[in-house]
């Protein structure tokens, strides 16, 4: 084969292989700026509900969950709608849905898809209300962003990822929806799954979903 043809096949499976990786990608429609219940009403509405209807999210309110969560609210410095110890920015959010598992990528409000099909059973752990939720949101801490790994470093990758937990449970409240914050999961399988390093550690999860 001549060099030239060579070097065109080249191209072009790199071409094909970044087009199918962004295909993977789905930009979210952008947050919205008013809605849902008042924060001392959400503060009364807050609980832990386990039960799920079969209604799926739209992407809307996957979207507005999602930003709730973690997304940027003050694009002049990417900082966050969650605080972190010394804006470390340490905790990334999974959404297992019924059909993939996605990374959300708040800078640019997008899920990545990280792995295909249904594994809702690795967060379940014989819960079985999770398998019901059309979406679960993981917390996944970055502990190599600590430059000492000690005890305060834990405490605080631990209550970071619990705030990112409250954000998504009080969008749930504001807007109807059922959540709990569970820390039952397999974590070591859900590594293995997403290709985390040692560093990061899952800590919390939220199933989410319309009441039945
Ligand atoms: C850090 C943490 C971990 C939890 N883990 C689980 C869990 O694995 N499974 C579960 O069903 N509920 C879990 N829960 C929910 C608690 O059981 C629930 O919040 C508690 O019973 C109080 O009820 P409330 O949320 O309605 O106030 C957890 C809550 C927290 C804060």
């Amino acid at each position: 084969m001549c060099k030239e043809l060579k070097t065109l096949l080249l191209l072009g499976t790199i071409f094909l292989t970044t087009v199918s990786v962004n295909a993977q990608d789905t930009k979210l429609p952008a947050p919205d700026k008013k809605g849902g219940s008042s924060v001392m009403e959400a503060l009364w509405q807050r609980k832990t509900e386990r039960t799920f209807s079969d209604k799926k999210l739209s992407e809307k309110e996957l979207a507005n969950l999602l930003w709730a969560a973690c997304g940027v609210n003050r694009p002049e410095n990417e900082k966050r709608t969650n605080p972190t110890a010394r804006n470390l920015q340490e905790v990334t959010v999974y959404a297992f849905l019924p059909d993939r598992v996605c990374l959300y990528e708040h800078k640019t409000h997008t899920l990545k898809t990280i792995a295909k099909g249904d594994h809702r059973n690795l967060l379940a752990m014989g819960q079985n209300f999770v398998l019901q939720a059309p979406v679960t949101l993981l917390m996944v801490v970055d502990m190599a962003l600590y430059t000492k790994h000690d005890e305060v470093a834990v405490t605080m990758g631990a209550a970071d990822a619990g705030i990112v937990s409250q954000n998504i449970n009080l969008y749930c409240a504001a807007f109807g929806l059922n959540t709990v914050t569970r820390a039952t999961m397999d974590r070591a399988a859900i590594a293995k799954l997403l290709g985390l390093t040692p560093d990061q550690v899952p800590i919390l999860n939220n199933p989410v979903g319309h009441s039945k």
